[in-house]
């Protein structure tokens, strides 16, 4: 995890690095450091906790320099104190660096050095770095970044400056994700591209082993020791999306765009959703980007869809989308388990990898391993330019915008209603829908902004419930279908925002043991919508109701059933089996955020997480 940032040019480095470091706090919050070249030679500032606590040392700090690195800690190797936090420096104390990753062999690097007789201060692999850059300096700066790297096995994006060349900071990355932004005057890197936003949208992602170097007027790239043509990328998101838009926290904020985002992803999906009644009239997709023709598609043996957290459990809805829609088995499974299994591969198999950030490593070495063992990688990613992104056959980028929360909203829904397109193309290709059925499929994504807003309109209920349910410390959520993957994204935000404990789980596993927690201390919440299983449903609600549970019911707006049985109802008007994920979904995620809030939780930055685990 870990967020770097470096600036380079004119302006004001430290307050742009601070700036930057402050859109990357998602990605850790143990301590936070800078480092900067002037006239007086390398200096580094340091403060343990948020960047806030940063700003305070440095306003006694001259910010006269001509280039700065900074960086945000999510721990790895090493308690989060003053030692440990980054910039890092070598023994000469004339080379600083900022990292993000692991280094998987710093212990015996770090021995190495030892016996030469260098003295660490902290107990980070980024220590070893720096210490190793220095001893490879002979005068360049880049040429000893070069002969590091070769040196390092792991995972890792660096900013280094040295005071003896104070014109350039050197970056370079191996599986960790690094944006370098190109504008009038001045360069700089970050680990996304929030901090490269307010100068500029001229980004260049740099590939693995890449080295750049950063100077005021641009940067040289250069692979293997040769430099190569630069390939810039116009960014089209902007800071101000990411600023909180006058919200209390930016899960709030994320929560209330989905009617927006939603909308607007559908809208660009599709083309002409077949209004011609006819039995051959079959509506058009827009699936720009999968990159998988049809020959392909119609050979497919079975999808393996891998994720992690919030992304897993809407892979767990898109499974059921692609069994029913196109009729193709399909297994959502933990990349971190996929990854370590011995998971039969071939080239008929899709891989489908599912993740907001692009960056989760267990998820892209699932990629990797998937398509070594011969197989297409198609994946669903909300970060343009992320590693999976890039490294995969295919992308659908659900476009949902820039989401800071750490705890996943948007991104979810987004995820799910990618599913849905992809699922009705695969339909669509292998025959498996008619062209009337694809119409009434298409026509379900339909007015989906105005009906999310509906749910978003009974958010002071929402609230109100959230109230009395706020000291619990513990809760199940059940569901049954779809309502399954739905009551484990319910429980996750639960859990991740006000720390109550809180189970997912199938209604109908609640008899083979998680019956035996009820008690009128156990809140339950079910999702409960009318359909197919709704019989089934309510006999779990009774059997909650009879050991002295109180139930949170989330209902179809015309149930009159309900009221008899459950205690604290959320009506959502249910349309149809997708609307209905997506609607579920959002009176979940504003329960998590109303109950946080009310236990006083730092709503966007739950304590242990962060946003992109970048780590195994
Ligand atoms: C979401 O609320 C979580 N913080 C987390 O489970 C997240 O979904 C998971 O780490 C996967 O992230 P990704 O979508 O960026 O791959």
């Amino acid at each position: 995890m870990c967020g770097i940032v470096g600036f380079i040019g004119d302006g004001s480095p430290v307050d742009a690095v601070v700036a930057g470091l402050k859109t990357l706090e998602y990605r850790g919050y143990d301590s936070a450091g800078v480092a900067v070249v002037s006239g007086r030679g390398l200096e580094t500032i340091k403060a343990v906790g948020r960047v806030t606590a940063l700003e305070e040392k440095l306003s006694s700090f001259a910010n006269e320099c001509s280039a700065a690195i900074g960086h945000t800690r999510w721990a790895t190797h090493g308690k989060p104190i003053e030692e440990n936090a980054h910039p890092h420096l070598d023994a000469s104390g004339k080379i600083a660096v900022v990292h993000n990753g692991i280094i998987e062999n710093f212990i015996s690097l770090r021995e190495k050095l030892i016996a030469e007789g260098h003295k660490f201060e902290g107990d980070t692999d980024t220590e070893v770095v720096a210490h190793l850059i220095g001893k490879n300096y002979r005068g360049d700066i880049v040429e000893a970044v070069e002969t590091t790297i070769a040196e390092l096995d792991g995972t890792f994006a660096l900013g280094v400056i040295c005071a003896d060349e104070p014109e350039i900071i050197v970056s370079v990355r191996r599986g960790s994700p690094l944006v370098i932004g190109l504008a009038e005057g001045k360069t700089l890197l970050g680990s996304d591209a929030m901090p490269i936003l307010p100068f500029t949208r001229k980004a260049i992602f740099l590939e693995d082993d890449q080295v750049a170097c950063l100077n005021k007027n641009g940067c040289v790239v250069r692979e293997k020791g040769k430099e190569i043509p630069l390939d810039i990328t116009e960014i089209t998101w902007d800071a101000e999306m990411a600023e909180k838009g006058g919200y209390k926290h930016f899960m709030l904020k994320e929560i209330h765009e989905q009617p927006v985002v939603l909308e607007k992803m559908v809208r660009s999906r599709i083309i002409d959703s077949g209004k011609n009644e006819s039995k051959e009239s079959f509506p058009t997709l827009n699936v720009d980007g999968l990159n998988l023709d049809e020959e392909y598609i119609k050979k497919i043996s079975r999808i393996v869809i891998i994720a992690q957290g919030t992304a897993y459990n809407a892979g767990m809805v898109g499974r059921n989308m692609l069994e029913r829609v196109a009729r193709i088995s399909s297994s959502p499974e933990y990349a971190s388990d996929f990854r370590y299994r011995d998971p039969i591969l071939d080239s008929s198999v899709l891989v489908i990898a599912v993740t907001q950030s692009g960056e989760t490593l267990d998820t892209l070495e699932g990629v990797r391993m998937a398509k070594e063992s011969g197989c297409k990688v198609l994946s669903i990613v909300n970060v343009v330019g992320s590693s999976i992104a890039r490294e995969s056959d295919g992308v659908f980028y659900m476009n949902v915008g820039p989401e800071i929360g750490v705890a996943s909203t948007k991104a979810f829904t987004g995820m799910i209603a990618a599913f849905y397109v992809i699922a009705i193309h695969f339909g669509i290709v292998t025959k498996k829908l008619t062209a009337n059925e694809t119409r009434r499929r298409i026509a379900d994504l339909s007015g989906i902004g105005p009906r999310c807003d509906a749910v978003l309109s009974t958010e002071q209920y929402i609230k109100s419930v959230a109230k009395k349910y706020k000291d619990a410390t513990n809760s199940l959520f059940l569901g049954r279908g779809t309502g399954w993957p739905l009551a484990m994204e319910g429980a996750l935000k639960l859990k991740e925002v006000s720390y109550i404990h809180a189970e997912g789980y199938n209604a109908a596993e609640m008899k083979h043991g998680p019956i035996a927690l009820i008690d009128e201390n156990m809140p339950v919440c079910v999702i409960a919508l009318k359909g197919r299983r709704y019989d089934m449903i309510m006999g779990n609600i009774q059997e909650v109701k009879a050991r002295g549970g109180k139930v949170i019911a989330i209902a179809s707006h015309d149930d009159e059933q309900i009221a008899d049985i459950a205690d604290d109802i959320i009506y959502i008007r249910a349309e149809n089996g997708i609307m209905n994920s997506i609607l579920c979904s959002i009176p979940l995620q504003l329960l998590a955020y109303h109950i946080a809030e009310a236990r006083g939780c730092d709503v966007d930055k739950p304590k242990n997480l962060a946003k992109s685990v970048t780590v195994k």
